[in-house]
């Protein structure tokens, strides 16, 4: 079974807005996008920003610092100067608390 490395509470999640929680796994970005929950390593592959700080259109994240952008439904890089791909973490979630699993 998929082991639970983080946890945030869903009172913190709004649509459009990341939020980073720490893991054992480093910090963890997770976005509520249409209703469901995604998440993904927060440090962007290209340089050392925060995606929580990010801006989110649909399901693309762009990087606070360049603009480089990932779909965090994949993690796949969509725009240079991204070009590697983000680690994607599955979630659940109960009345209180979104689950990271990896
Ligand atoms: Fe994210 Fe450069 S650090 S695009």
């Amino acid at each position: 079974a998929p082991k639970e490395i983080a946890r945030c509470p869903l009172a913190e999640l709004r649509s459009g807005e990341g939020v980073r929680v720490p893991s054992e796994a480093g910090p963890v970005a997770v976005f509520l996008v249409d209703g469901e929950v995604l998440a993904v390593q927060d440090t962007c592959t290209h340089e050392d920003a925060s995606l929580a700080d990010g801006f989110l259109e649909g399901h693309v994240i762009e990087c606070p610092l360049h603009g480089g952008q990932f779909d965090l439904r994949s993690g796949a890089a969509v725009c240079l100067p991204a070009q590697h791909p983000l680690r994607r973490f599955g979630t659940r979630s109960d009345s209180e608390f979104v689950y990271v699993t990896a």
